[in-house]
């Protein structure tokens, strides 16, 4: 007799990813496979790039998504615009620009690293001094959502001090593609990433990416060849563009999947779906305060996706999402890094985000909250909320 196997619970996913799924994605990843090559297949590469696109907002012909998780688009990017001996500039406020600088020096190319304090953003007149006073880097590279603090980068104003500088901005947008908006032509992006299970609401397991001209052309002059044979995206781009030439087995059902979701973000519609994550933020937000509880990133810079939330002091930091999890198969993240026992991380992304999961939250940690010694008035979390959103 085979072992029994565990069934895993329905969850209201408000972690730090992945986030929910709509029912018609999932009903996408369940199509009867095709072939890589087959002409249908092709077809649907197509409308995958036309879409992506229209979500980066780029008119970047290589757009496309690697065949790996979020970390994979990263690595993408540097590793195919860094050879051994590049400097590299890296704004290092959280666990994914400390990634970002490790594999750069995993590139044989030299970090600098501009450091701010968790929980706060890279300051642009900060970027624009490491652009002087390392005239050799090639490029910078920034997160503009860091899902580890709740930071948002602005990114406006560095795109153009870049771009002046003549380097190349390359910048994660896994926690905020889909979320909150993410200009890649207007703000002068020429690398740009992220990943499938958050905002966009598919499962882990593809990174959309785009190169832009600059990109590209730093890209065809290399010296040396792309250190990763499976993320050299001048092989990847053969399969993906027109020769159709084969690299790897795509994998198939992760892409019905990701053009499932993109058609949803398309019905949405970009700036609709931009203000769904803003409400929805600000009503949890008012919840929060209401019940004692502020938000950790700096003021200002808060993201619309990702609320990492003081943990009051001496309340029990796992106690209180084990009941969350236990008792309303809410899931929501913890602290990372310095950050872990400080924080808890709320996402409201994607499918997450909706009122009915704002509102639940907060009813449920009215309810928790006074077992693990934080006195709450029961209701005022969800009466605040209900206020904002009213
Ligand atoms: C900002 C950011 N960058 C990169 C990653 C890495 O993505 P993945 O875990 O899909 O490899 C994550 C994952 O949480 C992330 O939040």
């Amino acid at each position: 007799m085979p072992t029994p196997t565990t069934t895993p619970p329905t969850r209201i996913l408000l972690g730090p990813g992945p986030s929910n799924v709509h029912p018609r994605v999932l009903r996408a990843l369940a199509t009867p496979l095709i072939g890589h090559l087959d002409p249908a297949f092709i077809e649907l590469m197509e409308e995958t790039k036309r879409l992506l696109r229209a979500t980066f907002l780029t008119a970047n012909t290589l757009t496309l998504p690697i065949s790996a998780t979020g970390s994979a688009g990263m690595e993408a990017c540097l590793v195919n615009l860094l050879e051994p001996g590049d400097t590299a500039i890296v704004g290092v406020n959280g666990v994914f620009g400390t990634r970002m600088a490790d594999i750069v020096e995993r590139c044989g190319a030299t970090p600098v690293r501009i450091e701010a304090t968790w929980g706060r953003i890279i300051e642009p007149d900060a970027v624009v001094r490491a652009l002087r006073d390392a005239p050799q880097a090639k490029l910078v590279a920034l997160v503009h959502a860091e899902t580890s603090t709740g930071a948002w980068q602005p990114l406006e104003e560095i795109g153009r001090a870049v771009r002046n500088a003549d380097r190349l901005l390359v910048v994660d947008t896994v926690t905020s593609l889909g979320g909150c908006p993410v200009r890649v032509d207007d703000w002068l992006i020429d690398a740009c990433y992220s990943g499938t299970q958050k905002c966009l609401s598919c499962p882990p397991g593809l990174a959309p990416l785009t190169f832009g001209a600059r990109a590209i052309d730093a890209l065809r002059r290399r010296r040396t060849r792309v250190q990763s044979w499976y993320l050299d995206l001048s092989m990847i781009e053969r399969y993906w563009g027109e020769e159709r030439v084969y690299h790897h087995t795509a994998p198939i059902s992760m892409n019905y999947g990701l053009l499932e979701a993109l058609r949803l973000v398309a019905e949405e519609g970009l700036e609709a779906r931009w203000r769904r994550h803003e409400r929805h933020h600000l009503a949890l937000k008012a919840g929060l305060a209401a019940l004692g509880l502020e938000l950790a990133a700096q003021d200002g810079h808060q993201l619309w996706t990702l609320n990492a939330v003081r943990i009051p002091t001496g309340v029990d930091d796992a106690g209180v999402r084990n009941a969350l999890l236990d008792e309303f198969g809410i899931e929501i993240g913890g602290g990372l890094g310095p950050m872990k026992g400080s924080v808890w991380r709320v996402g409201l992304m994607g499918e997450s985000s909706t009122e009915a999961n704002v509102l639940l939250l907060l009813s449920a940690l009215e309810r928790v909250l006074p077992r693990f010694g934080h006195a709450v008035r029961a209701g005022a979390g969800v009466a605040a909320a209900g206020a904002a959103l009213a």
